[in-house]
């Protein structure tokens, strides 16, 4: 049996709640610090918390949500529940602009610290934000994705965020080779 790291995460989600280092923390309704299994495989890492998340304290439910929980299920086949679902920084920017680095570097911690507690063996990282910030890379996601790197051991997989998918839905075939990727090296 595995150990269970729930606690360590709730730990951690209480410090967070407590966290005013940035400005956006002011104009927050919640801290939208991750959902998912604390024993989970695949980590998936995107941007920011939208309205609808901020509103709830839970990443992804908006429309991109309803996206991404498609492409876990009908695609990579397995449950949402069994991966565990953050973003680089755990506030809402104001009119969903992207993080600034300042906000980036204050989240850091946090974000470090759920990769630490959950050791997943991969993660998907959504989106151009996600994917530099992971990586410390430069290219762009068209470029980069379909390719495995290397994240101190874990596979880093870099793919379009769900709501670029939805602006450009031909770039949904490309997001599916990649999920299928996911599928396959899960299934080793
Ligand atoms: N977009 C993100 O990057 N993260 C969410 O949690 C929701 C939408």
């Amino acid at each position: 049996m595995g150990l269970d790291f729930s606690s360590d995460l709730e730990i951690l989600q209480k410090d967070i709640e407590q966290c005013h280092l940035c400005e956006i923390s002011k104009s927050r309704q919640h801290v939208v610090f991750g959902a998912g299994s604390s024993d989970a495989r695949l980590m998936i890492i995107a941007e920011a918390p939208g309205a609808k998340e901020d509103e709830q304290g839970i990443p992804f439910i908006g429309r991109s949500g309803e996206l991404l929980t498609k492409m876990i299920e009908n695609v990579i086949e397995i449950k949402r529940s069994s991966v565990y679902i953050t973003n680089v920084i755990k506030c809402r920017p104001p009119n969903n602009r992207n993080p600034n680095s300042d906000e980036m570097i204050n989240c850091r911690p946090f974000l470090h610290k759920q990769i630490e507690i959950i050791k997943p063996e991969i993660i998907l990282s959504l989106g151009a934000v996600s994917f530099h910030y992971m990586s410390g890379l430069t290219m762009g996601i068209s470029k980069a994705r379909g390719r495995i790197f290397d994240l101190d051991g874990i596979k880093l997989i870099p793919s379009f965020h769900p709501s670029y998918l939805l602006r450009n839905p031909s770039a949904k075939k490309e997001a599916y080779k990649d999920m299928l990727l996911i599928k396959a090296l899960l299934a080793q």
